[in-house]
């Protein structure tokens, strides 16, 4: 009997044993389970807190505008000028809460400046992925917060109206900073490309809009004047301008130029560079642009070849 006892209190113990480690599993996996859910409930709610407060904070306080706007600025060489626009022009805009990017055009051939050609390499560059374009000047930062950047649905808008700039008054004036939408530049051919060296690109990019007849809109009621809407960032004395004429350039530019456009401007990006200045994103485009000598020598007018090494890549 005391065998058979021993070995039944033996299989009880053991059938007891058996029974207590299969609850004591049992159990963990439900406790391992609770806390595994558990701690998915904590996790989840605060990233549905984070994914769902953003949007629905944007759409009560800062509305996103629905066109995105690509700042073109044809550049060369003004670097001190460039620490100033950036981080400005990224405050201005993201106050007027506009959808933005800003992209420099920075010209790294040899020949001589060309912004219109510049401004059809960036609008060609971003025409995807952006609604408008502003053609702007590096050295005229706006300072009255009144001057809109929105979107311009019928009509190019001259933010830098003659009425408000520092230096040009007369009415065909539509440089400085202008507000294109896509289908606008478009229509147009964008820009001519036979204006090397400085000014009359801008009177020749307004006889283009006035044959497709497209009116400029302009900044209204607007209460500050020439002297305290802009701030005119150019030093003079220290910037030359490229004003010289050679071969028949004075002849050719004083004509509206049907030639050529948006659809045969020749260049290549060489390289593209996203850097931040002052916390303000920026896209540099380093441009070479290439010159169609019989049909504008100008594009360099001295004799010798200009030495391409003084040209400061970025
Ligand atoms: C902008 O316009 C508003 C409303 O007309 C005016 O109160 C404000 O003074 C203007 N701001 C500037 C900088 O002119
Ligand atoms: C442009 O302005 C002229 C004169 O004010 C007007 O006759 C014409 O209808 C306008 N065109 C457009 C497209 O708004
Ligand atoms: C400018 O002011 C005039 C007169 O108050 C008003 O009729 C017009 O709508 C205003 N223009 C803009 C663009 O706000
Ligand atoms: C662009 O320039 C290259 C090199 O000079 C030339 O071969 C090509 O024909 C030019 N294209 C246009 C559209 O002018």
């Amino acid at each position: 009997m005391g065998t058979k006892n021993g070995k039944c209190s033996t299989l009880m113990f053991l059938q007891c044993l058996a029974l207590t480690i299969t609850v004591m599993f049992i159990l963990i996996v439900i406790m391992l389970f609770v806390l595994v859910t558990n701690d998915r409930c904590k996790c989840h709610p605060q990233e549905l807190v984070l994914t769902e407060r953003r949007p629905f904070i944007n759409k009560q306080i800062i509305p996103k505008s629905l066109h995105k706007l690509a700042v073109l600025v044809p550049f060369r060489d003004r670097f001190e000028e460039l620490l100033i626009f950036v981080p400005y022009i990224n405050k201005f805009l993201t106050a007027q809460q506009v959808d933005h990017n800003i992209f420099i055009l920075n010209q790294i051939d040899g020949y001589r400046f060309n912004r219109a050609s510049l401004i059809n390499v960036g609008y060609l560059h971003t025409k995807n992925d952006y609604d408008y374009i502003a053609m702007h000047d590096v050295d005229l930062l706006p300072l009255n917060t009144n001057l809109s950047y929105a979107y311009p649905t019928q009509q190019p808008f001259h933010v830098a109206a003659p009425h408000l700039h520092p230096r040009y008054h007369y009415e065909k004036f539509v440089g400085g900073i202008l507000l294109v939408n896509r289908e606008h530049f478009g229509v147009v051919n964008g820009m001519s490309n036979k204006y090397w060296g400085w000014g009359l690109e801008d009177d020749e990019f307004f006889v283009r809009l006035r044959d497709a007849n497209l009116n400029i809109s302009r900044p209204e009621n607007i209460t500050t004047g020439t002297h305290n809407t802009f701030k005119h960032i150019h030093d003079r004395n220290h910037r030359k301008r490229d004003t010289i004429k050679c071969y028949n350039q004075r002849e050719v530019t004083r004509k509206r130029d049907r030639q050529t456009g948006l659809h045969n401007v020749n260049y290549t990006i060489s390289s593209i560079k996203k850097v931040t200045i002052d916390d303000s994103p920026v896209t540099i485009l380093n441009i070479e642009l290439i010159c169609n000598h019989k049909l504008t020598p100008w594009c360099d007018c001295s004799e010798k070849k200009p030495d391409v090494k003084q040209i400061r890549k970025l």
